[in-house]
């Protein structure tokens, strides 16, 4: 999406070779207008795909998925980070390793809002390891709902998750795939648009 890497190009900060921060637009102050030319950009990949329900992860996620939301007409679902297992209980868990904090933590979303008439797309601001959208995927296994596709503002194509996603078998977007970020400088992978 050339917008998205215009913007990335002109505010992204790159602190080191592995981590591009955009706190300017996404991830701290958000500017909604870019965000509603992803929810369309999104509407526009996901459109045939008969979503009922869109999926994301606290913290950063829930604004991207709520304005895209609002092109499919679907309610978002977040898991919420920190929940307790609770076995037997009414909520959906599965643990998350972060490679980028290094450590484990357990995501939840009540049993009362996914189900197997779910018919969901999963919407998140990064891909790096993948290993969110594996514990969001591992929670819509438990629920019986289907996994229609994964919707990524800015993949890290040069981290391991983007393939391990798509070598699922699972519809994979990303808007903008960041090939890398050598010396401060950020390229993108060639994308068909
Ligand atoms: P993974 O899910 O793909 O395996 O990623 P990882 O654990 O490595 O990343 C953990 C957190 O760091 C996630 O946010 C992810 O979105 C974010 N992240 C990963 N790489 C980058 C990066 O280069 N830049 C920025 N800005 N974020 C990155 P989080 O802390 O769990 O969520 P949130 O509360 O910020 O939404």
């Amino acid at each position: 999406m050339k917008l998205l890497e215009e913007r990335i190009l002109r505010d992204g900060k790159v602190p080191s070779d592995d981590i591009l921060k955009v706190d300017m637009f996404l991830n701290h102050q958000i500017d909604v207008g870019l965000l509603n030319e992803i929810g369309k950009e999104f509407y526009r990949l996901f459109q045939s795909a008969h979503i009922n329900k869109i999926l994301t992860i606290e913290a950063s996620g829930i604004g991207i998925a709520c304005i895209a939301a609002q092109y499919f007409s679907v309610p978002v679902v977040f898991a919420k980070k920190g929940a307790h297992r609770n076995v037997g209980g009414n909520l959906y868990t599965s643990e998350v390793f972060s490679f980028t904090k290094n450590k484990s933590y357990l995501i939840g979303v009540s049993k009362d809002y996914l189900g197997p008439e779910d018919h969901v797309l999963i919407i998140d601001d990064f891909l790096a390891n993948g290993r969110a959208l594996i514990g969001l995927k591992d929670i819509l296994d438990q629920a019986g709902a289907k996994l229609e596709g994964i919707g990524i503002v800015i993949e890290k194509g040069f981290q391991p998750g983007g393939k391990l996603i798509r070598s699922m078998g699972i519809h994979l977007e990303s808007l903008a795939i960041v090939e890398s970020m050598q010396n401060g400088a950020v390229t993108f992978a060639l994308q068909d648009c």
